[in-house]
């Protein structure tokens, strides 16, 4: 296609049309006064409405082709509509969460999930996913914690390096683009309200938050949307400095930018635009490409150009890379591009793709704690599976896309299906529900837990209490719910608490009197069959946490790479009587469980970490070895974690910061040698001069299974 022969026919109607972005329901209303309801609300007629370039929310391919017709009809070059969706964690088949995934810390389960569920999506009539969304989050209050990798930078640019590689593949037939999301620095929002501000050091956002999003453009991800915040007053949307600068001029991305849905007009709530107009150009000269859901540049355009405040030349350029991406996706050639209603039926939901989602909720629950409850043995007569959780397929999680609890197999069904011949009882007792508080039905589960073999609690938040617009100002389990496990592990000691969730919750209460924890987040289609897998023994535990669970709600934000405070507390995980020190007077500063902690069915020795040299050259590299043996008596899967301590900078540096870890399979009492390598590259940070590089000197590696647990070697760059 040539693109820019077509741009130089197009009218500027056509032309900014290409910039606006509608939803599938515009074009899908039956009559057109359905129409002139929502086209009125963005201050446009149903007939501008089939201006729109690119489509986002629509249900399957026959959708697509319809609005797809319908639209190409009306464009006066009958060009194309490019369709977006938040594909987040599958289509139909829904795997974990992409918090639980980064907790399986196996960047190829993440690339393959991707890839699966853009099968899906292509099939269906997507062509670009809002996803994966990169931003690095701490705080736990955050609803939209669930839809990330977590705390850490390292673990983020993996995940989000894997999440762009699944989805684009060679840009095939069943791959999609991907959008990489929210640009930037969503996830530090203040208080962990969603929508709010964020305010953040330069350097900190290029140490920290920027890395994932940069990560994902080398990745050559597609598309790049920016965030609802403002960050130091500035709204991303208007943002040139992020967008011109860093992401096109830095980074080289000449991919589309996306705003956030009805963001250029939410410019005006922020007080950062006066008007439509105003917002238009100020999101235009920033770098902006498409806004989603509302119409500002559209109807403002002309007038822009006439005063002078932005020019054709951008809203052609602008127009190029849309333009450019739907003849990548063959658009040009075939508007339905994969879009198949038989395909569809054939490839939704088939089993290889269930078969991957329970795996992958297998490999995401993190084992928090095990006095020798779990796994449960298979020849159990009585199972009492107690809780909200317990027959529900309302943990395929959050933003589940065209996923159905319909279609989820829920614990109660996964426990009968794996052990036909057990006898499971099954009392829902307390609703998850925060305000309800009536505990009535706790009695009767008490009963049953007692004339059990073995009693699966399964607790925490429902899927509708995190996600977008969902935030928190408490963690813990509902009031009724901590009874229910105080009563239940009181009646049975032979009780696994299975927690379900989007973001770290706070578990203190009911960790003292708990025999073992397992958190399942919210995992997906499979999520039945994987708990009932994990906790009979089916599979081993290997999930590590990407985001510390804290102590208290207080804590918030916690992170494990934080600086050296130059008065720490003498022991981090109790309250100390010392004064003048920086801690809390009620609540320790550890978290209650940290990044990279998880348990399995069996034991792993380490050995302290050694260095092939104690000097390195900035052109050379060293091998870090580590001899990681399993102690106990059943196979496991252990996360090597590799962190570095820079001892003295020009700056103060974290206390450590994970760089490197590979998964170990290890047979009872097999031992395996795990290296790893560092270069100059790793030691690199924004220094007092503000450049990305090393300082000579001083640095500590330390190697564990989880940030608090490390041995030490130093060694230092010259
Ligand atoms: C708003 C969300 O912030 C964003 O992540 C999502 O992709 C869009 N809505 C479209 O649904």
């Amino acid at each position: 296609m040539d693109i820019k022969k077509l741009i130089g026919e197009m009218s500027l109607k056509e032309k900014v049309g290409q910039l606006m972005q509608l939803h599938g329901n515009f074009f899908l209303a039956q009559t057109a006064a359905e129409l002139t309801g929502p086209a009125s609300r963005l201050n446009i007629s149903p007939d501008d409405a089939y201006y729109a370039g690119s489509v986002l929310g629509f249900n399957g391919a026959e959708e697509m082709m319809q609005i797809q017709d319908t639209v190409m009809k009306k464009q006066p070059h009958h060009i194309p509509v490019l369709f977006m969706y938040d594909v987040i964690h599958g289509y139909k088949t829904v795997y974990p969460i992409p918090l639980a995934i980064a907790c399986s810390f196996d960047d190829a389960l993440a690339e393959k999930c991707a890839a699966m569920a853009a099968k899906e999506a292509a099939v269906s009539g997507v062509n670009v996913t809002f996803s994966p969304m990169v931003d690095i989050a701490r705080d736990a209050r955050w609803g939209r914690v669930m839809e990330g990798a977590g705390e850490d930078v390292t673990l983020g640019c993996r995940m989000a390096n894997a999440a762009v590689r699944g989805y684009q593949g060679d840009m095939g037939k069943y791959n999609i683009a991907a959008c990489v999301k929210h640009f930037a620095a969503y996830g530090a929002t203040e208080d962990g309200r969603d929508y709010n501000s964020v305010d953040m050091s330069e350097r900190t956002m290029r140490q920290t938050y920027l890395r994932p999003y940069h990560a994902a453009t080398d990745a050559k991800v597609r598309m790049l949307m920016t965030s609802f915040n403002t960050i130091a007053g500035l709204p991303c949307a208007g943002n040139k400095r992020l967008v011109t600068d860093v992401l096109r001029g830095e980074w080289g991305f000449d991919g589309v930018v996306i705003s956030d849905y009805n963001a250029y007009r939410e410019m005006i709530r922020h007080g950062a635009a006066s008007d439509y107009a105003d917002a238009a150009a100020k999101a235009t000269n920033a770098g902006g490409d498409i806004e989603m859901m509302s119409a500002t540049l559209y109807l403002s355009a002309e007038k822009l150009i006439n005063d002078g405040r932005i020019t054709e030349k951008q809203i052609d350029d602008a127009v190029y890379r849309v333009l450019k991406l739907k003849d990548e996706l063959g658009l040009f050639d075939n508007p339905y591009r994969t879009a198949d209603t038989s395909a569809e039926k054939e490839i939704n939901l088939c089993r290889a793709h269930r078969d991957t989602a329970r795996d992958a909720a297998r490999k995401c629950a993190v084992l928090l704690k095990n006095n020798g409850v779990l796994p449960f043995s298979k020849n159990v007569g009585r199972v009492a599976l107690i809780g909200p959780f317990a027959d529900t397929g309302e943990i395929i999680g959050s933003w589940a896309c065209h996923g159905s609890p319909n279609d989820t197999v829920t614990v109660a069904a996964g426990i009968r299906s794996l052990l036909p011949d057990a006898a499971v009882d099954v009392i829902p007792a307390v609703s998850w529900d925060i305000y309800a508080d009536d505990i009535t039905g706790i009695p009767n589960a008490v009963k049953a837990a007692k004339k059990a073999d073995a009693v699966v609690l399964c607790l925490g938040e429902h899927q509708s209490m995190s996600g977008e617009g969902n935030s928190r100002a408490t963690l813990t389990l509902s009031r009724a719910q901590t009874e229910l496990a105080r009563a239940i592990t009181a009646a049975n000691r032979n009780t696994a608490v299975v927690v379900f969730g989007g973001r770290p919750l706070e578990l203190t209460s009911i960790e003292p009197f708990s025999g073992a924890i397992m958190m399942m987040w919210q995992p997906g289609t499979e999520g039945g069959s994987a708990c009932a897998d994990l906790l009979f023994g089916n599979a081993e535990p290997e999930g590590r946490l990407a985001m510390s669970f804290p102590w208290c709600v207080g804590q918030m934000p916690i992170y494990y790479s934080k600086l050296p405070t130059a008065r720490p507390v003498p022991n981090s995980k109790i309250i100390t009587e010392n004064t003048y020190c920086s801690r809390y007077i009620d609540a320790p500063v550890a978290p209650l469980y940290p990044f990279g902690y998880g348990l399995g069915y069996t034991t792993f020795e380490y050995s302290a970490p050694t260095v092939s040299k104690t000097q390195l050259k900035s052109n050379d590299a060293l091998t870090v070895s580590v001899t990681v043996t399993n102690t106990g008596n059943r196979p496991g899967t252990d996360t090597v974690q590799l962190y570095i301590r820079d001892k003295t900078g020009s700056l103060s540096r974290p206390v450590k910061e994970l760089k490197d870890y590979k998964k170990v399979a290890l047979s009872p009492n097999e031992s395996k040698n795990v290296t790893f390598t560092v270069t100059e590259n790793d030691l690199r940070y924004y220094t007092a001069r503000d450049v990305y590089e090393s300082e000579k000197g001083e640095f500590e590696i330390m190697t564990g299974p989880d940030s608090d647990n490390i041995q030490t070697v130093a060694f230092e760059l010259i």
